[in-house]
């Protein structure tokens, strides 16, 4: 059994159907990526498996449980986490803040493990959220997801709009938090780089799985080079 269970997930908004059926595993200590166009339901995907989003069919086992018809604060304190697209930090607090308000429960039993992985953000742990750089800001949000102790963590796009130095830097980070025993699905535009650190990957179109297999296998797909390596990506 996967650790997360995805079967005929179907999405609409409003009259118009998003995800039509998708079916999609992530495995204990795997690491998923997600690959696809612009538009192609990515983002619905992942809100969908967090619950801001109510699926209208299929099923999204986690642990065993089917979690699509909880809210989202309860899938969350099942142990699944999103790191959403576009890094909603609490700008106006200080990093140290953000980290404790992730933690809840946990607090700071946390902190000490989770400021060995991301060293950058104990430097600047009273520094106001919002004046840390864009990569510092990502490293934040993960970290703060971290805090709640998941098993799976959901990250959206999370080297979108960074400096080549700190793409290299999430993905390296996502490869040691899978060392760490989680669990992760990750949605990239950066195809190479996820490709390069997934065990598993996924193919979108148009709110379809249109391909998935081992990321090696993919990686080498004609299909997948022409389409998402081929001369435009970005190299890491
Ligand atoms: N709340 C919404 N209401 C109506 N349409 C929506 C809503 N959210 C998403 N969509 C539509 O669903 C489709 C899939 O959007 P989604 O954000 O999931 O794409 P994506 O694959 O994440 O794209 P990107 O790579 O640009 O982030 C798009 O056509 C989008 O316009
Ligand atoms: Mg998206």
């Amino acid at each position: 059994m996967s650790l997360l269970e995805i079967r005929g997930l179907t999405v609409t908004m409003g009259v118009q159907e998003i995800l039509h059926g998708v079916d999609l595993d992530v495995a204990e200590r795997g690491i998923v990526a997600v690959l696809g166009s612009n538009g192609v339901g990515k983002t619905t995907l992942m809100r969908a498996i967090s619950g801001i989003y109510k699926p209208k069919a299929g099923t999204i086992r986690f642990k065993g449980e089917d979690i699509s018809k909880l809210k989202s604060h309860e899938i969350v304190a099942r142990g699944l986490l999103q790191a959403p697209e576009g890094r909603q930090i609490f700008s106006s607090m200080s990093v140290r803040e953000n980290l404790v308000i992730g933690g809840g429960a946990h607090g700071l039993s946390e902190l000490e493990r989770i400021l060995v992985l991301f060293p950058k953000l104990g430097e600047r742990m009273s520094q106001i959220a919002g004046s840390l750089s864009g990569g510092e800001q990502q490293m934040l949000c993960i970290a703060r997801a971290l805090m709640a102790k998941p098993s799976i963590l959901l990250l959206d796009e999370p080297s979108l709009g960074l400096a080549p130095k700190f793409v290299k830097g999430i993905f390296d980070l996502v490869s040691q938090i899978r060392d760490e025993g989680l669990s992760i699905l990750i949605v990239e535009q950066n195809a190479k780089a996820a490709l390069r650190i997934a065990d598993r990957a996924a193919v979108m179109e148009s709110g379809r799985i249109a391909l998935e297999g081992r990321a090696v296998d993919l990686a080498g797909d004609p299909r997948i080079v022409e389409a998402y390596l081929g001369g435009h990506v970005h190299t890491v």
